[in-house]
């Protein structure tokens, strides 16, 4: 098989850039590891940026986002037992974040391409990347027991963290990687939101977070052990503690729980994000803890960019385009990283519960909170506000 770009991943990322290729009438094809229904059905973060939302709007990707997407125009921000609501849009001159599973964005896209009849290659193993030179490479993989090729002109790596294409382009450089002593423990629950805006907490028991899905499915997040694992948490502990960080006046009612997951905090940024005609974007150029959920709005920022490098080099000749991608993504990674710390570090309590560290923290959030002009720039770059390519 021959293609233009061979895209290694179909989740958000992969299935974005295809779209976006297919739009520009550059041939791609996607090759995934597991089934249409696995990726589908992978719940990860929720929210998405200002500037995710107007670009997926300008592409034609946003129906179901515009009718399901629940707006969140300010959030609540608890400590010292109080909740503050951050009036979000009035602090950004009108940007806000929107609230839409990354699970519903993957499913959108996946329907969006098999209604024009470009899905992609589900369930193919042994993925592996063969490049000769910039302008020549191939992609080997196995499906349905037996070897396939697919020569391409460039690889785009989609496949994620623990994917084929970071491990390629890093041979024989240092990581880049920083792992928190917590993790978070989450679960989706068939519970009404307590409100209809995000609520962060910072208790000096750990952090907490109460997220959603619906007008009807809640998402909630704790600061919890670093190797705690799921059986550590039965729903009754999750929930006693979240109430106790929560604090009295919060009547909470949990729904069944619907799914558990664990989310250990670390960052990772890929040495590279391109050499000559091999390219990564999304999770396999980089991950950030989920705290200012930037994960899914940083793939997308990296799809918007990627497109318009292969634009430039192929429709108007510019041979530094992907270069230039290289750069900017690296760019992007570590901005990303710098705004995904500043939140986690603001919001969690030092595992030992250091009292001085406690308190430090809390003087911290009463600068932020009583200084307009350092919590319209927490705003800016918490809402995403930064219009995408
Ligand atoms: N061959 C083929 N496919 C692979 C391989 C491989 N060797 N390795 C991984 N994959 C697939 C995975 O099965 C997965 O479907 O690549 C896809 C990567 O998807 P994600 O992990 O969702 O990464 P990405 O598409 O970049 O999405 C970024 O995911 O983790 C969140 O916070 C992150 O929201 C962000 C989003
Ligand atoms: C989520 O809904 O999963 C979510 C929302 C906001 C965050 C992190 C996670 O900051």
């Amino acid at each position: 098989m021959q293609t233009t770009v061979g895209i290694i991943g179909g989740g958000p990322t992969g299935l974005l850039l295809s779209y976006l290729l297919d739009g520009l009438g550059i041939d791609n094809e996607v090759l995934e590891r597991r089934s249409r229904a696995h990726v589908e059905a992978r719940v990860r973060a929720g929210q998405l940026d200002h500037a995710s939302v107007m670009y997926l709007r300008r592409i034609g990707v946003a129906a179901r986002l515009d009718a399901e997407g629940l707006p969140q125009k300010g959030m609540n921000l608890r400590f010292r037992d109080r909740t503050r609501r951050i009036d979000l849009e009035a602090l950004t001159g009108g940007a806000y974040c929107t609230i839409y599973g990354q699970s519903a964005l993957t499913k959108d896209l996946i329907s969006i391409q098999t209604e024009a009849g470009h899905s992609p290659t589900y369930e193919v193993s042994d993925v592996c990347l063969e490049v000769s030179s910039d302008t020549s490479a191939a992609i080997v993989y196995r499906k349905d027991g037996g070897e396939h090729r697919l020569n391409c002109r460039f690889i785009v790596g989609c496949d994620g963290a623990h994917g084929v294409t970071r491990a390629f382009l890093n041979s024989g450089t240092p990581q880049s990687a920083r792992h928190l002593p917590f993790s978070w423990i989450g679960l989706l629950s068939d519970t009404p939101p307590i409100s209809r805006e995000l609520t962060y907490v910072y208790h000096p028991e750990g952090f907490a977070l109460w997220s959603m899905r619906s007008p009807a499915v809640s998402r909630t997040y704790l600061q919890c052990a670093r190797d705690d694992r799921l059986e550590d948490w039965s729903d009754d502990r999750f929930w006693t503690e979240f109430s106790r960080r929560m604090g009295p006046e919060t009547d909470i009612r949990p729904g069944p729980t619907t799914e558990r997951v664990m989310v250990r905090m670390q960052g990772y940024v890929a040495a590279c994000m391109q050499r000559g005609n091999v390219m990564v974007a999304g999770d396999a150029g980089h991950i950030v803890p989920p705290s200012a959920a930037k994960g899914l709005n940083m793939a997308i920022a990296d799809v918007a960019d990627l497109v318009g490098a292969f634009k430039a080099l192929l429709f108007e000749d510019q041979g530094d385009a992907l270069e230039a991608y290289g750069r900017s993504a690296m760019r992007r990674a570590w901005l990303g990283q710098y705004l995904s710390w500043r939140m986690t570090d603001l919001l969690h309590s030092p595992p030992d519960g250091n009292p001085f560290e406690n308190e430090i923290k809390l003087t911290q959030l009463d600068a932020l909170v009583s200084c307009p002009g350092r919590l319209r720039e927490f705003c800016d770059s918490y809402v995403g506000k930064e219009a995408l390519a």
